[in-house]
This record gives C-alpha cells, sequence and structure tokens, in this order.
C-alpha cells in the first residue's frame, strides 16, 4: 500500500502540520481550499473569534485532519494557546503561513499612536511571535517553513500608505533575518510579495478615525490627497489580473521546492517594481514615482 504524501518537498513531513493564518477571506480562503484538498496533512485553520462561523457558510467544516481555531493574531495568550495545542497533540507545526493582516490607510499626520500600534502588532509583531514560537519543534525535526506573506508595500512606499508599508518593510528585515538563523537548521523562510491583486482586500481596509473625518471635509488640507489616491489605488486592484488563487498556487509551489527562495514576487507588477528599483537610481524613482502620483500639484497650498 503506497501511503498518502502531502505535494511539499521530500525535505517536509509526508503528512505535515500546517498553520495558516486569516484564513476566512482572500488569499487565506484561496489557500485554506487548497490546503483542505490535499491528500494528506493535518491543517490548522485560523480566523478570529468573530470570523470562526464563517467558515460554515464557505463550506468548510471541521474534522480529524482539518482543525478550525480562534486566533487573532495580535493577541499573544491566543498565539500561544494554539501553537501549544499543535505541540500537545500533533508534536509541532510543519508548515507556518503567516497570512493574516490589515492595511491602514492615513496620511502620517493623520495616524495616532494607537492605529499605529495596532497595524504593527497585526502585521509584523504577531505574525513574528507566531514564528517564534513553532520554531523549537521545528529545529528539533532539523525541517520547517515560514512563509510570510508580505506586499510590494515592503519594498516600496506610496501615500497614504506610511504605517501599512512601515509594517510590511519590518517584516521583510526580520525575516531576512530569521533566514539567515534558521537555515542552519533546515528550515526555510520565504517572504511572498504580492502586488496589487483582484480581490476584496480594498473594502477591508481601515481608515485612521482623522482620515474619515479629512475625507468628509473639504477644507481638511489632505482632503484631496485621499479623494485622489483613495480611488486610485481602488483602480489599480481593479484592473489587477492577480488573484487570491494566483497566490495561494505560488505559496504552495514554493513547497515543493527543497530551497525556496527568501523573496518571491507573486505578481508581475511585484517583479517589475523590483527591477525598476534596481536599475534606476533611486532619486529618479521617487520623482518618476511623485510625479505620477494622481493629482498630485493640487496637494500642496494653492498657487
Ligand atoms: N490584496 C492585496 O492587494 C494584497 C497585496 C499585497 C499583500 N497582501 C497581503 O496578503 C495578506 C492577505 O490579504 P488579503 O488580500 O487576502 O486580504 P483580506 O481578504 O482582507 O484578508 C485578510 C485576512 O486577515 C485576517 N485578519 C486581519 N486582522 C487579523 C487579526 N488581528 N487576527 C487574525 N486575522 C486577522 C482577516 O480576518 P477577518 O475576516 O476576521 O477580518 C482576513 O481573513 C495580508 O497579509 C496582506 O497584507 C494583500
Amino acid at each position: 500500500m503506497t501511503s498518502l504524501r502531502a505535494p511539499v518537498d521530500s525535505s517536509l513531513p509526508a503528512n505535515p502540520v500546517v498553520l495558516l493564518t486569516g484564513a476566512t477571506s482572500g488569499i487565506g480562503l484561496a489557500l485554506a481550499r487548497r490546503l483542505i484538498a490535499w491528500p494528506a496533512g493535518h491543517i490548522v485553520l485560523t480566523a478570529r473569534e468573530s470570523s470562526l462561523p464563517r467558515f460554515e457558510g464557505l463550506g468548510i467544516q471541521a474534522s480529524e485532519r482539518v482543525w478550525l481555531r480562534p486566533l487573532d493574531i495580535t493577541d499573544g495568550d491566543q498565539r500561544e494557546k494554539v501553537v501549544h495545542e499543535i505541540h500537545s497533540e500533533l508534536g509541532g507545526v510543519d508548515i507556518l503561513i503567516n497570512n493574516a493582516g490589515v492595511a491602514y490607510r492615513s496620511v502620517t499626520e493623520h495616524l495616532d499612536e494607537v492605529e499605529m500600534h495596532r497595524q504593527l502588532a497585526s502585521n509584523f509583531v504577531g505574525p513574528m511571535d507566531l514564528a517564534r514560537l513553532v520554531l523549537p519543534d521545528m529545529r528539533a525535526k532539523r525541517c520547517g517553513r515560514v512563509i510570510n506573506i508580505s506586499s510590494v508595500s515592503g519594498m516600496m512606499a506610496m501615500p497614504t500608505m506610511g504605517a501599512y508599508s512601515g509594517s510590511k518593510f519590518a517584516l521583510e528585515g526580520a525575516s531576512e533575518s530569521l533566514w539567515y538563523e534558521m537555515k542552519p537548521w533546515g528550515v526555510a523562510v520565504t517572504l511572498v510579495q504580492p502586488g496589487f491583486i483582484h480581490s476584496n482586500s480594498f473594502r477591508n481596509v481601515v481608515w485612521s478615525a482623522a482620515a474619515r473625518r479629512a475625507m468628509e471635509d473639504e477644507a481638511d488640507p489632505y482632503h484631496e490627497v485621499y479623494r485622489s489616491m483613495s480611488p486610485f489605488i481602488e483602480r489599480l486592484m481593479n484592473v489587477a489580473r492577480a488573484t487570491p488563487e494566483h497566490i495561494a498556487d505560488r505559496v504552495l509551489r514554493t513547497l515543493q521546492k527543497r530551497k525556496p527562495r527568501l523573496r518571491v514576487f507573486a505578481t508581475i507588477d511585484a517583479l517589475f517594481f523590483y527591477v525598476l528599483r534596481r536599475a534606476v537610481p533611486r532619486k529618479v524613482f521617487h520623482a518618476l514615482l511623485y510625479r505620477g502620483l494622481p493629482g498630485v500639484q493640487r496637494w500642496g497650498p494653492p498657487e
């Protein structure tokens, strides 16, 4: 009898334990559906407590091999609880996919300290702490994968997306460091960088309180910035051809590689911006981007 194997590189267990965050929407949901369809593997799908009931409506049921667990990535107790349960019952996580994330949208002046901390907690502190918790089991087994879903915003910044970019730049730096630390132990770290995706995530953007007020108030000095940037970003997402399913496939392909790259460009625009940033002097890159911003000539004081 041939035993079933998950479609992963042979350095990983045939029946790997996968922990996925933010599994009820977008890229996470696309990944969840693909992982469930694997012939083997123990899949732990997590979502915020308030989002857990959505699994049922999505046709995703808990079973012996598919666990559904609450995990708010910003909650240290919940992070520890889920990792502890997996350690005790299943011997530890083999593949961690840090997908959960939020995108704050605000100019810097409109973002208060609490909002800034929330952005970093969701996209940087929470994911890296979850990685910290799963590493001892991976090191003990001398194998494992940490996949952090980053973004083009982890290599370049746009106005109104400073906090989001900051969180993804931080994730990139910490993951790069972890790559060196884990390589001797046979644990691979990968940053998957999507660019714009045709998805609902535009609706899930979190506007800072002051940004919301400024969008309603024509007299606000940043009103024009929001008025031009918001539809611009929405348009880029609408015309993007990459879907959450494409990104999920890209993530899963990295699991089939013996030596996955540290950075994986998950969309064509991610590759484009990477090449452009390398090929063009920084000063020129910034000047080009600045001039290309929609309505930028109206962002400052009237002539
Ligand atoms: N869409 C894009 O264009 C794009 C581009 C580059 C990178 N990305 C990255 O891709 C990842 C997935 O984004 P997506 O496009 O699939 O967006 P999405 O549809 O908004 O999904 C985000 C997921 O993260 C979850 N989440 C948010 N805050 C959480 C928290 N504190 N604890 C646990 N879960 C939380 C959400 O859960 P709830 O349903 O409970 O809110 C949701 O399941 C993110 O890391 C994002 O930064 C997206």
